[in-house]
């Protein structure tokens, strides 16, 4: 492991060497572009760049070449899909000619890795899995000029640098939560948001789907949770809820960019919108007027109701048929009105009916505090601040076995301010700028866990006061970026002054695909 790091860490200062060569002011050239594959361009950085030979030129004559099968097909349509437009060009998905080549092979890419060779004669992009290919077109997109990003003919030329790229990401988690609850967003908002994580390379798409403000889901066996429940949210706009089959519209836009959707029914506190909508759920059976403003912990389920399991077990059993990925998160946070007697008992009797139903648990690291099934993950969302005795909680499930997925509030909740001035957002966990953001380890962020036990990151994007995807954008870009980077990127490429340069060249790519971003002052952008 020592010898691994110290191999790495040599590779990290040759390709800073390299990268200088390229572009000394990490400016990106203008003209035609550079010959060998820039190290200051791809976010996030790749676990290792070659950069050498001469540069393959798209022209009308380019092949998407594919293997026979339907999802490496689907990868190549897909890419084919981001480059036809702008470059005006037919490029045929085909399993013959060449150009450009999607291939999977035997080899030490991992799930989710890739090769990328590009000389003279073509691009090859190399995986075991689909995914590795579509994490692998995803840097072939940053290495081309950024008007490839738009949706009318530009004038090119479309050169893809020469050299070698050989990645694979460092953890296996890398998420984003967004917030549907608080306030409601359409399923168009939604796949935009996941075409832009795709972009860099995140696997994971976290949806809130229940909270105080509006239950977001239908489910047939209680149908008022979401046309009463769903029917208001912050500020009492109207709402909303997805349709089971608008909820399969979005699993299917998410995996066709591999993406895995992760629901979450947050229980059993943040539950207003699920009481209000039927007043058996409350222990004194009445229902609680909806709510609208954005105060937490003061709802809880009936904890002490045979009632309460059968709704439970219900939601459980029509979200888990509707998801085929491997989690259901059961949220657990901020539950404040319900004693800590009561909440062990319920996440007691809960946790199995998530296992029974096929699926593996997720909480926030709340859960921590009663006993997580085997193989739970915790989401830790803590700060600087958090008491060393809940860290240490943390900590103590991690070395017991609980897989930890880090979302710090003060570093990674991209609903908080950058600054004073943000007119968006919240600040209980201070403002957060974007070094702020990226400038950590997960790898050694909590005291006394297994390296082994943290399983990735994940930004949160909480949505009490963002309405449109313009202000999801302006809180995720740029500092979602910077998520990726934690997820993917080796430890050893970790360092600001290089990557403040390599986030400076997405800009034009975010504007070439009309992504609103907030211009921070510590980012040299061109
Ligand atoms: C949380 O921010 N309450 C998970």
């Amino acid at each position: 492991m020592r010898q691994r790091h110290r191999t790495l860490r040599l590779l990290g200062s040759l390709l800073l060497v390299a990268a200088a060569g390229v572009s000394a002011t990490g400016a990106v050239p203008a003209g035609p572009g550079p010959t060998a594959i820039p190290l200051d361009r791809v976010v996030p950085a790749p676990a290792s760049v070659a950069p050498g030979g001469s540069p393959y030129r798209i022209t009308d004559g380019t092949r998407i070449r594919v293997d026979d099968s339907r999802e490496v097909r689907r990868v190549g349509e897909y890419l084919a899909g981001i480059l036809r437009p702008s470059t005006g060009y037919r490029l045929p998905v085909t399993t013959h000619g060449g150009g450009i080549r999607l291939r999977l092979a035997e080899g030490a890419f991992g799930a989710e890795g890739y090769r990328l060779d590009s000389d003279r004669r073509g691009v090859v992009i190399t995986a075991a899995r689909p995914a590795g290919l579509f994490h692998g077109v995803q840097t072939l997109r940053q290495l081309l000029p950024a008007a490839v990003e738009k949706d009318s003919v530009q004038p090119g030329p479309w050169l893809v640098a020469g050299g070698t790229i050989k990645d694979t990401p460092r953890y296996g988690w890398r998420g984003a939560m967004l917030d549907v609850s608080r306030h409601f967003f359409s399923v168009d908002e939604v796949k935009r948001y996941v075409d832009q994580l795709a972009l860099y390379k995140f696997n994971k798409l976290h949806l809130h789907l229940s909270d105080d403000q509006g239950w977001r889901i239908a489910i047939d066996s209680w149908p008022r949770l979401a046309t009463y429940g769903g029917s208001t949210q912050v500020g009492g706009g109207p709402g909303g809820y997805y349709t089971k089959d608008d909820y399969r519209e979005i699993v299917r836009h998410a995996a066709s960019r591999h993406l895995e959707v992760v629901p979450e029914i947050d229980i059993p506190g943040h539950t207003n919108a699920a009481l209000a909508s039927y007043a058996e759920l409350n222990c004194d059976g009445v229902a609680p007027p909806l709510y609208t403003g954005t105060e937490v912990g003061f709802s809880s389920l009936c904890v002490g109701k045979d009632l309460t399991y059968d709704f439970v077990e219900d939601v459980i059993r029509e979200l888990a048929a509707l998801t085929p990925g491997r989690y259901l998160h059961i949220g657990g946070d901020e539950a404040h009105s319900t004693p800590h007697a009561d909440y062990v008992k319920f996440m007691d009797r809960v946790q199995p009916v998530v296992a029974e139903y096929g699926k593996t648990v997720i909480g926030w690291h709340q859960l921590t505090g009663a006993s997580p099934a085997k193989g739970a993950l915790a989401q830790y969302w803590g700060l600087d601040g958090t008491s060393a005795q809940e860290k240490e909680q943390v900590a103590a499930a991690a070395r017991a076995g609980t897989g930890l997925i880090l979302s710090p509030a003060d570093r990674i909740y991209l609903d908080m301010k950058y600054d004073e001035s943000t007119p968006l957002g919240l600040s209980w966990a201070g403002y957060v700028e974007v070094r702020r953001s990226y400038d950590w380890d997960p790898g050694d962020y909590l005291a006394g866990v297994p390296e082994s036990a943290v399983r990735g990151v994940e930004a949160p994007l909480w949505s009490e006061t963002l309405r449109t995807s313009e202000d999801i954008e302006y809180m995720a870009f740029p500092r979602v970026a910077g998520v990726a980077e934690l997820g993917w990127s080796p430890a050893v490429t970790h360092d600001w002054d290089a990557y403040k340069v390599r986030l400076a060249a997405q800009a034009e790519r975010w504007e070439a695909l009309g992504i609103s971003f907030y211009r921070s002052p510590q980012v040299p952008w061109l």
